[in-house]
């Protein structure tokens, strides 16, 4: 369940929250961002730069095993031409979390030749995670936490309760991740973290979600969309979204009585399928916003 589902964000929660993650960046040197590499924008949170200043970063790009390959490649590239470091990782079987030591080293470069500098022989580096709810940001700690054997310790300037994970020699993780908020102020930002089910769909209309949703796949036109619902002698183009909606709940046999077709239940397993990536792997935003 995600703590989307549960969390109602509210300025005082807010406040909290960023005292919190405050107190958190204090004892870390870097910060791990997960976000979801289907919805690279939208899974971001808007006051992070500002909350963490110049600690160095590193972007997990999670669920990268939905998302689409080439996507994922040109977003990591654009990261890297901002200078960002950025590791595309799937959290459900673990790939490529084994390079996230490497890219941790990789923006602490600078940092770590400062500390040698100061006469810091091997200076323990250490993370913590963030990012908004649904992002995989437990999955990522507990498959860290599963590989490496957890360590509890209570050291002096270390707040209790914290519990530091080594991730590999000279690597250590915070136990708990910064939970964020997305962006409430965007129609779009909405809407694309709906087609993800990280917002609960009793707070959007199922419907017009998977209209908005038809409209993005008839125009993108991916091959497992087209041929799971058999649309190959379709003109996409030239189809209303909602007439799509219909089409695709007739072929499923979704009718209720009087030979209406159940739009409703066409849209919850449109969705539903989306979210699994059975329509393919699926990357809703490209660099440079192609997607209004
Ligand atoms: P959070 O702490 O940031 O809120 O996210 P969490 O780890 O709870 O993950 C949210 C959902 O995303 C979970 O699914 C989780 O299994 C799934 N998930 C996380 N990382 C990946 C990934 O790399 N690939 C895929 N495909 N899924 C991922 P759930 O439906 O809420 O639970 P469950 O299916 O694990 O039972």
């Amino acid at each position: 369940m995600s703590e989307m589902q549960t969390i109602q964000w509210f300025p005082g929660h807010m406040t909290k929250t960023k005292r919190q993650i405050r107190a958190s960046l204090k004892l870390v040197d870097a910060v791990a961002e997960i976000i979801d590499a289907r919805i690279p924008v939208s899974s971001r949170n808007p006051d992070l730069n500002q909350l963490i200043q110049n600690k160095p970063r590193v972007i997990l790009m999670n669920k990268c095993d939905m998302a689409n390959r080439t996507a994922t490649k040109l977003w990591i590239d654009h990261y890297a031409a901002q200078g960002v470091t950025a590791l595309a990782v799937d959290c459900k079987s673990g790939r490529n979390l084994n390079q996230f030591p490497a890219a941790v080293n990789t923006v602490m470069q600078e940092k770590i030749a400062r500390m040698k500098a100061k006469g810091m022989k091997n200076p323990t580096i250490r993370v913590m995670i963030v990012g908004i709810p649904n992002v995989g940001k437990s999955s990522f700690i507990n498959r860290i936490a599963k590989q490496n054997r957890a360590k509890v310790e209570d050291r002096p300037g270390v707040t209790r309760g914290n519990q530091w994970f080594t991730i590999s020699k000279n690597l250590e993780m915070l136990d708990t991740p910064g939970v964020l908020w997305p962006r409430f102020d965007d129609k779009i930002v909405g809407e694309h973290l709906a087609f993800t089910g990280a917002v609960k769909d009793q707070v959007v209309d199922v419907e017009l979600l998977a209209v908005r949703l038809l409209e993005f796949l008839k125009s993108l036109k991916p091959a497992e969309f087209i041929t799971r619902f058999k649309l190959e002698d379709m003109d996409l183009d030239n189809t209303d979204p909602y007439e799509l909606l219909q089409i695709i709940g007739k072929k499923r046999g979704m009718l209720i009585s009087g030979g209406e077709i159940d739009t409703e239940r066409a849209a919850i397993m449109l969705l539903d399928e989306f979210r699994a990536a059975k329509l393919g792997r699926i990357t809703v935003e490209m660099p440079g916003g192609e997607r209004k």
